[in-house]
């Protein structure tokens, strides 16, 4: 053998060993949404001690909250902030009120805690608060340009992924935005490629198996299912998952846009209070979501998939039924079932 195939060998393996060492763990890929809507929720300090303690090493915030910036403070905890849906208007109409928002809620904290993105509205397309997300985006991401930002934290916006978003999903081919949010996201997603930020989509397997359960069957939801339920051309699925994540990059590229990338910003299952919403249902949900979204999906094989469970805790003030009980903990910081973030 010539030294050059030694060389030429030797380069594959380090690839090959390269390859295996950039595949994070589950837990730098798992966040956990951390909702407010309780008013018997633990005090912030004591929650980010919860994180740290089950090794949650992201979390989602959906509006900007002093203490909780004040108990994240040197914790290494990467956030995902949220600008909500009532400020999308003022944001994107006024820079000198973006910049504010910047300098309060990001740059003042930002030498304590680990700003990763914002997320600028949620499920506000489509809707009448949707043309405000982009002009928003642009004011929030020249705010961070100013503060010297932009590279650190990115910026995006969070969509849901039920029809009146992405019509269609099954098979994961047919997948494609509805008109009316396509004529938002058509230039939200160069906005995000052209800046190197991914979308945030919210992905319920939940809401679809509530819809048709005896067409979905027990296993295709939950990542239990050891046989291919959908072929999709080349393209084999054995969980409804990865169909709808799919199906958002195919809708992606069908509006020009091969190249986006997405960050689950919401996924989970109700323990109580609905159809289907069992102890054990969210247990085996969530269990089987966080370990395997280290895999990528069908289309995107081995590309792990940044993830953010629904939620940290139930919150008696939502809706009455399923919406409150989408917690992994209760507010005593009990959990509800057991579950492994490792
Ligand atoms: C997608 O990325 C490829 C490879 O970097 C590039 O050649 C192509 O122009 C990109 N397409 C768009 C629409 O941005
Ligand atoms: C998959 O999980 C669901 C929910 O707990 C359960 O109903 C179903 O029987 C499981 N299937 C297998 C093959 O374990």
């Amino acid at each position: 053998m010539g030294n050059e195939n030694i060389v030429s060998i030797a380069a594959i393996i380090a690839l090959i060993l390269g390859a295996f060492v950039a595949i994070p763990t589950g837990a730098q890929l798992i966040g956990v949404c951390y909702g407010m809507g309780g008013n018997n929720l633990p005090r912030p300090r004591d929650v980010v001690n919860l994180y740290k303690s089950k090794n949650l090493k992201a979390m989602r915030l959906f509006e900007p909250n002093l203490d909780v910036f004040q108990a994240l403070k040197g914790s290494n905890i990467q956030l995902m902030l949220g600008v909500p849906n009532t400020d999308l208007k003022l944001l994107a109409s006024s820079s000198s009120a973006a910049n504010h928002w910047v300098r309060k809620y990001v740059k003042a904290y930002s030498s304590g805690v680990s700003f990763k993105y914002i997320a600028v509205g949620n499920k506000a397309i489509p809707g009448n608060q949707a043309r405000y997300v982009l002009p928003a985006m642009r004011n929030i991401y020249s705010a961070l340009s100013s503060a010297g930002l932009q590279n650190q934290i990115k910026v995006s916006t969070a969509v849901a992924t039920g029809r009146e978003i992405l019509k269609q999903y099954s098979p994961p081919s047919s997948g494609r935005f509805s008109s009316a949010a396509a004529t938002h996201l058509r230039a939200i997603i160069r906005f995000l490629v052209n800046n190197g930020a991914p979308l945030f989509i919210n992905v319920y397997p939940y809401r679809s198996y509530v819809g048709d359960p005896n067409h979905i069957g027990p296993n295709y939801p939950f990542f239990n299912s050891s046989r291919t339920v959908i072929q999709d051309g080349q393209y084999s699925y054995q969980n409804l998952f990865d169909a709808i994540v799919d199906a958002v990059y195919i809708a992606s590229e069908k509006l020009g846009e091969p190249n986006l990338t997405v960050v689950v910003s919401e996924s989970g299952w109700p323990s109580a209070g609905g159809f289907g919403a069992t102890k054990e249902h969210a247990r085996i949900y969530n269990q089987n979501l966080i370990n395997h979204v280290g895999q990528g999906t069908p289309r995107r094989l081995w590309k792990s998939l940044e993830t953010y469970i629904f939620e940290m805790f139930n919150e008696n003030q939502k809706l009455h039924g399923a919406e409150q009980n989408f917690g992994m903990f209760y507010p005593n910081m009990q959990p509800v079932y057991p579950i492994n973030f490792n």
